[in-house]
């Protein structure tokens, strides 16, 4: 039996609170504390999960020597996530973090540089993938053998009040990302490019664009058309979105909810059995700490995950721009834009010796 991993939380928001009961209900890990910069919130979300003793602290590196962690969680706001996964990387701690893997794809770019130049293990939990259906239907798509098309359809009405209800791009930016990652998941495939456009119905309680119709060409020349809307009511889908992959040997379906279903006229097109990934944020909690008990690396480690918020970042531009918007030229824009903001030394002469952003990033497949 080895040591429980002891963990330092950072955020104490409406997520950081789903962490921190998902950190103390599993047996390999301890809290060591959490990290706010509002100590009385911190504070609170150690008192009402019943561990009012727990230290607590405005600044993660310095809570983590204090209390001999061993790694951190990092669910605070985008903005704060390149600052403080990289202190928490140079000071040698591995990091678990919220998606997106930062503000923007820069920062991202910075931020896999910065794992490389510690040599740490920054893993972005992207929590819709530890879904055992995911991976049922990733099984499907690989025994339907050559792929065509992708498609999610989400359509959802919440009433969140507060910002979302202000933000531009708010389904691109606060919701897509999710069926975007599970789409490279499930195809085994990177984005090329993308034509996007935003549009707001009449009846939205948005101030913007609250819905979104995307076609990506993906590596091999497949397709993945997303088209959403937080704005309709009525026979809503899953939060997951409902979905359709159509392949020359027959079409697999997803509801978001239930077991995928396989329909094909050839006999000989089974799936295998998959592996059950676990649940959402304790799947990736648990991969996690194995990779840093020594397991293997999980999927989301920083290098494989950036193209996810890429596929966002491009459906942006394309959105305000009109054009079709070409996922390399994203990247290299990013790129120039990480060299030119770079603080530290070591991250930038690592963002230096690539030769290319897409090999620095696309997992060998
Ligand atoms: N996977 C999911 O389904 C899912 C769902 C919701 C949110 N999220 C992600 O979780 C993250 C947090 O979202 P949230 O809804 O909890 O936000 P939130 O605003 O409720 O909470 C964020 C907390 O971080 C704290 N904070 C900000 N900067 C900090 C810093 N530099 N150091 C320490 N603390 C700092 C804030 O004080 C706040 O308490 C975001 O990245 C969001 O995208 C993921």
């Amino acid at each position: 039996m080895s040591a429980p991993t002891r963990l330092v939380l950072v955020g104490a928001g409406g997520m950081g609170k789903a962490w921190l009961a998902t950190i103390l209900g599993n047996p390999d890990t301890e809290l060591a504390g959490i990290v706010d910069l509002d100590l009385d919130a911190a504070r609170k979300a150690a008192a009402d999960a019943g561990v009012p003793d727990v230290p607590v602290g405005p600044d993660a590196v310095e809570l983590a020597r204090r209390t001999g962690a061993d790694a951190v969680v990092n669910v605070t706001i985008p903005r704060a996530h390149h600052p403080v996964t990289t202190a928490a990387l140079f000071a040698g701690l591995p990091v678990l973090g919220e998606k997106p893997v930062a503000e923007n794809v820069a920062q991202g770019l910075s931020l896999v540089a910065a794992a490389e130049a510690s040599g740490q293990l920054f893993v972005v939990s992207q929590s819709r993938r530890y879904n055992p259906h995911v991976f049922a239907f990733k099984e499907q798509a690989k025994a339907l053998g050559e792929l065509g098309t992708l498609s999610t359809e989400f359509y959802k009405a919440p009433h969140f009040g507060g910002f979302r209800e202000e933000m531009e791009h708010v389904l691109l930016v606060d919701m897509a990302i999710h069926p975007f990652d599970t789409a490279r998941f499930l195809l085994d495939a990177e984005p090329v490019s993308v034509y996007c456009e935003e549009y707001n119905p009449s009846w939205s309680w948005y101030a913007h664009d609250a819905a979104a119709a995307a076609v990506f060409e993906m590596t091999g020349g497949l397709r993945y058309v997303y088209h959403g809307s937080w704005c309709a009511p009525g026979a809503e889908t899953s939060w997951n979105g409902s979905w359709r992959l159509s392949a020359a040997t027959g079409t697999a379906t997803w509801n978001g909810d239930d077991a995928p279903v396989l329909d094909t006229p050839d006999a000989d097109v089974a799936a295998a059995p998959s592996a059950d990934p676990g649940d959402g944020i304790a799947g990736s909690l648990a991969t996690f700490v194995a990779a840093v008990g020594g397991g293997p690396v999980p999927m989301g480690e920083v290098h494989e995950n950036v193209l996810s918020l890429v596929m966002v970042e491009a459906a942006v531009e394309s959105a305000e721009t009109g054009a079709r918007v070409r996922v390399d030229d994203v990247l290299d824009r990013a790129y120039a834009q990480a060299l030119a903001d770079e603080r530290r030394d070591d991250v930038r002469a690592v963002l230096e010796s690539w030769t290319s952003v897409r090999d620095a990033l696309t997992p060998a497949r």
